[in-house]
């Protein structure tokens, strides 16, 4: 395989050393800003250079964003090149024109890196999916929220000092509200949710909130009460249709999602014969999300390409309700929904998911957790 690399930063430094390794698989071409010499592979300012190199076969792209990485990404397709991203805003974003041009033109697509890094959580998706029907997906998926929720919890550490160690330890993504107003974990729980469920789930219809208000006040009282706050995506099949949301979730001490340590995910799923199952890993970082996108290489060269046919578009119905832990806010609607007090914030009766999140965008200020 012939392999034209598209970025050169912390990822696609850890594919280029990867790949060296693996006598089947040559980065010939890196598209690059920098200045940089490489002793195997051609640096180029320029992504004509890569699409017009008829020996390159395959393109990975790595630069994150969506542009210009989705321009790229159509036109290595279009020009009949098979592509590995671990691009999660790409694929979710872009998925209706996506899946249905990769089907269109016979390529391999795979973004296995995309959700969970290092820990290959589509791919197992995918197996499951030989065997099993797939009824609940979801987890902790974002690293740099857990790095500051497991610092605030078992530190004692402030919002803001977990949040710039999260930064310099290289796990945030470069805006950090990506990360801690949830749309990272949005991406994931939408992208997890089309391949379990074979659907196109429609984005304005999964609510997020994130940990940006959080604070030592609320890590107390959750402690207090026998609680750990984890940021949480979940996707659900049910009788009605699918459930889908992003939020700060209450976990009770002793589950296994309370005890997530530092930047690690921990990602779930319940099939109709393995039953519920997790899978742990690291969710970031050079190495770990470089091994998966090189998996997702071997697996194009032996001819494997999405997880999922494109599925029907469907609505999440968001029916669920969950009682909530809501600080920082109140009026009407709130006081008629509370049933105890909590420390400086109050917990709701069950409200409905939709509900909690159309009430939030009300109050900015105000932090939200639901009670698993
Ligand atoms: N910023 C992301 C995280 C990186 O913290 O998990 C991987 O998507």
């Amino acid at each position: 395989m012939n392999i034209g690399l598209l970025g050169f930063g912390t990822v696609g430094k850890g594919v280029y050393d990867i790949t060296a390794t693996h006598p089947d698989l040559q980065v010939t071409r890196v598209l690059c800003r920098r200045d940089l010499t490489l002793p195997d592979a051609q640096v180029t300012h320029d992504f004509y250079d890569i699409l017009n190199d008829e020996s390159i076969d395959t393109v990975v792209e790595v630069l994150g964003g969506l542009h210009p990485a989705w321009d790229y990404v159509k036109a290595a397709i279009l020009a009949g090149k098979n592509v590995v991203t671990a691009n999660k805003a790409l694929v979710n974003h872009f998925y209706d024109e996506l899946i249905p041009l990769v089907e269109q033109s016979g390529v391999k697509f795979r973004c296995t890196a995309a959700v969970g890094g290092g820990i290959g959580w589509l791919t197992e998706l995918e197996r499951v999916k030989r065997i099993d029907t797939l009824s609940k997906v979801g987890g902790i998926m974002n690293g740099t929220c857990n790095y500051i929720l497991d610092n605030m919890t078992t530190k004692g550490l402030d919002y803001g000092v977990a949040l710039k160690q999260a930064q310099e330890l290289g796990y945030a993504e470069a805006d950090p509200s990506a990360d801690v107003d949830g749309p990272d974990t949005w991406n994931k729980t939408i992208i997890s949710a089309n391949i379990a469920f074979d659907v196109s789930l429609d984005k304005t219809s999964v609510p997020v909130c994130g940990i940006r208000n959080i604070s030592a006040v609320d890590v107390a009282e959750f402690t207090k009460r026998g609680y750990v706050c984890k940021m949480i995506g979940t996707a659900e099949k049910g009788e009605h249709g699918i459930s889908a949301y992003v939020q700060p979730t209450l976990v009770p001490n002793g589950e296994p999602a309370a005890a997530v340590p530092m930047n690690y995910n921990l990602i779930s799923m319940v099939g109709s014969n393995s039953g519920p199952r997790s899978l742990f890993g690291q969710g970031a970082g050079r190495y770990p999300t470089a091994y998966n996108v090189v998996q997702d290489c071997v697996d194009v060269l032996n001819g494997v390409g999405f997880y999922a046919s494109y599925g029907q578009p469907v609505a999440a119905n968001n029916d669920v309700a969950l009682s909530y832990y809501v600080r920082g806010a109140s009026d009407a609607w709130l006081e008629g929904n509370v049933s105890e007090s909590w420390g400086e914030g109050v917990l709701t009766k069950p409200v409905a998911v939709a509900e909690m999140h159309a009430w939030l965008k009300q109050h900015p200020d105000a932090f939200i957790a639901a009670v698993n």
